[in-house]
């Protein structure tokens, strides 16, 4: 197969996916999409109301979630200003191993549904030291550890600004507090040594995680401006004495929880 129909069966496995999401929730387009990483799970009803959910699996081209702390669901969502929000709870990562196709299906589905904005959110280890457990933080740029691209053949797409200035300054103006970062993809799912975590400050990185990084390239190939939000729920490894658990991630998620999902309806209020 070539990459000119490699890239349409990408395409038009999203244009199905949006297809059953538009007849499904009976919305015209999308505005918006959000997906929900650990600990941004209670976002949906603050944002507003939710009128369509539907378990990922039941979609096309969408499986459940792989990953304890994610919802596994897509959900049509309101806001009161009367804009529709797709709220993406079921995320593949990459080391699912299910293909870079697989992570980066649901933002080209919301892309395919119409939404012009992607605010993507994880759960992250933070590199500077004064991030405690559950700081949120702006994604500032990303360095993609992975070795892998969504892109598929000849497709050169120029990734400056890839976290929107624009909507960073929209998340400052609700909270002027928060700090932004580099995000570093590994591939996961171990966490990273140590010696790995000093590479990536090196290399001028601030939060490590296992996800977004290839999302957003997607996002920025569809057309989309993007926000990237990472709540800090442990210290990368080294930079805290105490070993890693996700364990850890959980429950850091869960304390911040209300918290950070109250400021990101407040953002994306603001959207
Ligand atoms: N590293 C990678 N992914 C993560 C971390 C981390 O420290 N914490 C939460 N997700």
């Amino acid at each position: 197969m070539n990459s000119r129909t490699e890239k349409t069966s990408f395409q038009d496995n999203a244009i199905r996916s949006a297809r059953a999401i538009l007849d499904e929730s009976a919305v015209e387009a999308f505005d918006i999409a959000v997906t929900l990483g650990s600990g941004w799970g209670q976002a949906s009803r603050m944002i507003g109301e939710t009128f369509w959910e539907q378990d990922a699996k039941n979609l096309p081209g969408f499986s459940a979630s792989g990953v304890l702390g994610h919802a596994g669901t897509l959900r049509a969502v309101v806001t009161p200003s009367g804009r529709n929000v797709l709220v993406i709870g079921a995320r593949t990562h990459l080391y699912e191993d299910k293909g870079v196709r697989a992570v980066v299906h649901s933002v080209r589905t919301a892309a395919a549904c119409g939404a012009r904005i992607m605010v993507l959110t994880n759960g992250a280890g933070g590199i500077k030291g004064h991030w405690t457990p559950g700081t949120p933080v702006l994604i500032s740029d990303h360095i993609n550890l992975t070795a892998n691209s969504p892109l598929e053949g000849a497709t050169f797409v120029d990734l400056t600004n890839l976290y929107s200035t624009r909507l960073r300054d929209v998340a400052r103006s609700v909270d002027p507090n928060l700090d932004e970062g580099v995000y570093v993809q590994f591939r996961g799912p171990h966490y990273e040594t140590p010696a790995e975590v000093q590479m990536a400050k090196v290399l001028g990185g601030h939060i490590v995680g296992m996800s977004t990084a290839l999302e957003a390239i997607a996002a920025r190939e569809a057309g989309m401006e993007v926000l990237g939000l990472s709540l800090i729920t442990n210290l990368a490894a080294g930079i805290s004495p105490a070993p890693l658990s996700h364990q850890e991630v959980i429950d850091a998620g869960e304390s911040a929880e209300a918290e950070i999902s109250a400021l990101l309806a407040k953002i994306m209020a603001k959207l």
